[in-house]
């Protein structure tokens, strides 16, 4: 089956296709089929998620996946959140991003975070009743990145009982432990 995955994020997609794949679904991203990004201007993971969803579905007919995440850092009251992939300011660098993150955080003694993903599924444009999943993957943030792996704020983070960062495991195990690889089974449970 063909479904649109409502995201530009190769890194997403990469994990998305890994999971869905095996199971005979096909992956197309939004721009392969032509549709412009949609805006994400809601405060809630969730509200993104459901419009970015239903506006692939509306453009090009199919049914259509789509993921908003990020990561939630408690000291910072949630924050980067939403505006995770934009903390540091539009269109800019991991890396910009990554820094900000280290440099609010940097007075704070609770380094505790989450990230977070929920994935909405619309069989069409209209569909009444999306099938949502959500996935939580708890960590720690540390100031100096390691790893090369993943991508966005996994270098800084750090998973305690696994003594590494999330760009220190390889996809599989990245898959198997995160907010996505949860999201993603729960989703297909659902659907199944
Ligand atoms: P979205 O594309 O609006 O959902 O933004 C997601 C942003 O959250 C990404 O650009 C990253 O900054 C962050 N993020 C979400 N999931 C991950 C992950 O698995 N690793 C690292 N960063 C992530």
């Amino acid at each position: 089956m063909n479904i649109v995955l409502a995201s530009n994020n190769v890194g997403k997609l990469k994990e998305c296709r890994a999971i869905l794949a095996p199971l005979g679904f096909t992956l197309s991203t939004q721009s392969e089929l032509n549709v412009p990004e949609a805006p994400e201007p809601y405060g809630t993971f969730v509200e993104n998620a459901l419009t970015k969803a239903r506006h692939a579905a509306q453009l090009t007919g199919l049914p259509a996946l789509a993921d908003d995440s990020g990561l939630c850092v408690h000291a910072l009251r949630g924050a980067p959140g939403v505006r995770s992939a934009r903390y540091a300011g539009e269109n800019v660098s991991d890396a910009r991003n990554n820094q900000q993150l280290i440099a609010d955080l940097a007075l704070h003694e609770d380094k505790s975070a989450y990230y977070y993903c929920v994935l909405v599924y619309l069989r069409h444009a209209d569909d009444p009743q999306p099938v949502i999943a959500e996935g939580v993957w708890h960590g720690e943030i540390i100031a100096n990145p390691r790893g090369e792996g993943g991508f966005g704020y996994d270098p800084h983070f750090y998973l305690p009982e696994l003594g590494k960062t999330a760009a220190e495991l390889d996809p599989q195990q990245k898959n198997q432990l995160s907010h996505r690889g949860k999201a993603l089974r729960l989703l297909l449970e659902k659907l199944s």
